[in-house]
């Protein structure tokens, strides 16, 4: 499968705004927390949400589309529960991690593929382990497996080395089904871990300070059945803000929340960017020439990595120079090659990116190494003369919902082309 981009028209239309991939992923893995029946709504329609469903489908659950974007989740009872997530699925996805701490919990043993390094660089778990072993699990590793085991999770003082969004999502979802207070220290704050406390919090659970750095959960002995709706994906918006940046024009992003990306939205303003709240989401105008700008990642509410590519992408044709600074992934720079391939001129010195904008890209083929360099790649087709031909198109199906029909209707040339 390959997206075919040609040089970019100006974007102009509205598009809706899908629900949020790493939401809806530990929103799934957290039905594991309660027998019975499930609803989640505003789900996108995305590889990594079947990956997910079929981790829980594995352990016994069963998962259903039922409408648009709806899922429904039904969660065994104890002896119907397989808590173990195999290596095939967790090698597709590593957010499998997260089924990690509420199967601790519930079934009080989990064995889980040891997720392995990949184009980020070394992706640890220990940061997830240490913080479940406070509460009373004990890990083993073998044979490629991490396995868990615990009676049942006690409340503790933990404090995260680093705000890991993960690891703080499984210390939540355990903790929850724990017996008494856990506090989480330097949590993390995205808006997706706020969402799943949420959830976690119309379930039964007492959850205060979530979105802050102390979290502090009260657990309960069982938790309820759920109807939760997905809030809006950021990062989706992101990229269709990224590619105005650099076509021009006058996009409507419908459902997406200036709070939860107010950091990103004021360095595009200070790029040319201009943005209009309205009730139903962002109106946003650029005249497709961006001004160069110095950017560095940082967890949230700073600018986040899942941003980089897209801004990298976007500075490419920016008036200017502008000094990308990696702060949280040690690899994340395989698509810089790519883009160079399309006459991009970038330099990496360790962690920074120094990105010398030209006026124009000129169109190439190129091969997406994750799902949100993908994305990037396509932003640059669209400022690229002549066609610009992504492969490894699976990698953006993962986290986009009808990446190319969304764009088609803003006004892009964007065809997707069985290889
Ligand atoms: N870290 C450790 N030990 C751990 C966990 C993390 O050293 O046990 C380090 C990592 O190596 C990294 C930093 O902490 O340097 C941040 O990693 P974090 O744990 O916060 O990342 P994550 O939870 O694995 C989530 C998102 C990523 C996003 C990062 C950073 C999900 C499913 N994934 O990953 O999203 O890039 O937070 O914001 O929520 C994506 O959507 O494509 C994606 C990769």
């Amino acid at each position: 499968m390959r997206l075919i981009v040609g040089s970019g028209t100006p974007l102009c239309g509205s598009v809706n705004i899908q629900g949020a991939k790493n939401s809806a992923l530990k929103l799934m893995a957290a039905t594991l927390l309660a027998e019975g029946t499930h609803h989640l709504s505003n789900v996108p329609e995305i590889v990594d949400v079947e990956i997910m469903s079929e981790l829980l489908r594995s352990m016994g659950s069963s998962v259903q589309w039922e409408g648009v974007n709806r899922l429904v989740i039904t969660t065994p009872a104890m002896d119907g529960l397989l808590p173990r997530a195999p290596y095939e699925l967790v090698d597709r996805m590593r957010a499998s991690i997260v089924v990690l701490g509420p199967l601790v919990a519930r079934a009080g043993v989990a064995q889980v593929s040891l997720p392995g390094g990949d184009d980020f660089g070394h992706r640890p778990i220990d940061i997830h382990l240490d913080a479940l072993s406070l509460m009373g699990a004990d890990f083993k590793v073998s044979h490629g497996y991490v396995t868990g085991r615990s009676e049942r999770l006690v409340g503790a003082e933990i404090v995260l080395e680093f705000p890991s969004h993960t690891a703080t999502d499984n210390v939540l979802m355990a903790a929850s089904l724990a017996s008494g207070e856990t506090t989480i220290t330097n949590a993390a704050k995205e808006p997706e871990v706020v969402d799943l406390a949420e959830m976690l919090k119309s379930m039964g659970a007492r959850i205060d300070g979530a979105g802050t750095s102390t979290i502090r959960v009260v657990g309960t002995e069982t938790l309820n059945c759920v109807s939760h709706e997905v809030i809006p994906d950021r990062v989706e918006a992101a990229t269709f803000m990224c590619a105005l940046a650099v076509t021009g024009g006058e996009i409507e992003l419908l459902g997406a929340r200036r709070d939860q990306m107010e950091m990103l939205m004021r360095k595009l303003e200070r790029v040319g960017v201009d943005f209009v709240v309205s009730s139903s989401g962002i109106l946003a105008r650029s005249n497709g020439r961006p001004a160069a700008s110095d950017i560095a990642t940082l967890p949230y509410p700073g600018i986040a990595t899942d941003y980089k590519p897209l801004l990298v992408a976007m500075l490419t044709v920016a008036d200017g120079v502008s000094i990308v600074t990696e702060n949280l992934f040690a690899g994340r720079f395989r698509y810089i090659d790519e883009l160079r391939r399309m006459a991009a001129n970038i330099q990496t010195e360790g962690h920074h990116v120094i990105v010398r904008g030209v006026g124009r890209l000129s169109g190439a083929q190129v091969k997406a190494p994750d799902i949100r360099a993908g994305a990037a790649l396509v932003i640059a087709g669209l400022a690229a003369e002549g066609e610009t031909i992504v492969s490894g198109v699976s990698h953006i199906d993962r986290g986009y919902e009808r990446f190319e029909e969304k764009l088609t209707a803003l006004g892009a040339n964007v065809e997707r082309i069985d290889s």
